[in-house]
């Protein structure tokens, strides 16, 4: 059966299980697009938070019917919310909410890796901006995406003003910060907050800011995402391939936890692991320089040979790190010689390494 009549057989299935005070799950807004690869079937369910009990058993019907018809692949079927809780737009509801799997490259760019975790503020978009500034400093053209939509944060780290220009076609001009080219929703959510950027919204802004960009010729792109397992994370994954996704973690096991689950769900989207990166992962006083390890350092170093991952090194929790980001200036590029940016460059020649930059 090809993919597209297994999704039409999905859909169907899908038709039958009815959400709560909305009609049926097939019809419903917050319904990812479907993603089928050889080994996996996944979809997620946007939903507000004070439903999540009622749609706990929506989402196991929906696996258990898909289940059937997977013919061995992995299902997963995720649920996921995203504040603040706001009240969908009906607008959004009539956009177009599901195209054909069809994962077309973007012009210029040469590879595409993600920036992910399991758990928030473990240090994601700390790690895209240095790292971006990292892969840069050795030589390479590198853009950086901020795919976050509900909690963009590259403007303030790269100190990102106003909106973006945008050339006659109606194409972005990417912002040029510290030598990279990079791109954020948060200049334009600002702009209307009017705008509910959630589901299938959130889906083609995505898909508008990588493909309506003009990156000039990129040797790679970072994508900072927003943390956890939902649609943004599917969506992207369908949209274009990913070359890599990078996986941070804090050391404490919670967030291992978490970040467990983020691998397990990249890798039935098919998506490589290049490794795992521990951030704040031991504590170095700003008074004597002496370091501390309060946080059980080592946690995703372990994880990472349980899981037969790369372990791509350790970022120091350093107050200079927050300090300048708060700044908008990234340590990588405004204090290349210092240890912490030492770590974030460490770090970028690993990934030169495993993809062949
Ligand atoms: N190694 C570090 N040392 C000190 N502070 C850090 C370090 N890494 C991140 N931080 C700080 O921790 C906070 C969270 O970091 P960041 O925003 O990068 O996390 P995130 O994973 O992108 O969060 P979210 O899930 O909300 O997107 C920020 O204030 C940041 O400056
Ligand atoms: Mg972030």
């Amino acid at each position: 059966m090809s993919d597209k009549s297994l999704e039409k057989k999905i859909r169907k299935l899908l038709a039958n299980i009815s959400v709560p005070n909305d009609g049926n799950l097939a019809d419903y807004a917050g319904l990812s697009e479907i993603i089928i690869t050889k080994k996996a079937i996944a979809l997620a369910i946007e939903i507000s938070p004070q439903l999540d009990k009622e749609f706990m058993a929506v989402r196991k019907e929906a696996q258990e019917a898909i289940e059937a018809v997977a013919k061995g692949r992995k299902v997963m079927v995720s649920l996921t919310s995203n504040e603040p809780k706001q009240q969908a737009n009906p607008a959004q509801t009539s956009a177009p909410k599901r195209s054909a799997i069809n994962k077309q490259p973007v012009a210029g760019i040469k590879k595409i890796i993600t920036i992910a975790s399991g758990k928030g503020g473990v240090g994601k978009s700390t790690c895209s901006v240095n790292l971006a500034l990292a892969l840069k400093a050795s030589g390479l053209k590198v853009g950086l995406l901020d795919a976050d939509l509900y909690g963009p944060s590259i403007p303030k780290l790269l100190k990102l003003e106003g909106k973006p220009a945008s050339r006659e076609d109606g194409n972005f001009i990417a912002f040029d910060a510290y030598g990279i080219k990079a791109m954020s929703i948060g200049p334009m959510v600002e702009a209307d907050k009017a705008v509910v950027w959630r589901g299938p919204m959130a889906t083609s802004a995505l898909r508008q800011l990588l493909r309506e960009t003009d990156w000039g010729e990129l040797d790679v792109l970072v994508i900072d995402l927003p943390p956890g397992t939902g649609d943004i994370q599917i969506s992207l994954s369908q949209q274009v391939e990913i070359d890599g996704a990078v996986i941070v973690s804090t050391p404490q096991d919670l967030a291992l936890i978490d970040a467990k689950k983020a691998i397990s769900m990249f890798s039935m989207l098919d998506i490589k692991i290049l490794g795992i990166v521990e951030n704040m992962s031991y504590f170095v006083a700003p008074d004597t320089g002496n370091r501390y390890d309060i946080f059980g350092h080592g946690g995703a170093k372990i994880a990472a040979q349980e899981m037969d991952l790369d372990f791509l090194g350790e970022v120091p929790l350093v107050m200079n790190i927050r300090e300048k980001s708060d700044a908008g200036e990234p340590v990588v590029a405004t204090e290349p010689n210092s240890e912490e940016a030492k770590a974030f460059i460490n770090i970028a020649n690993k990934l030169i390494k495993n993809l062949a930059l």
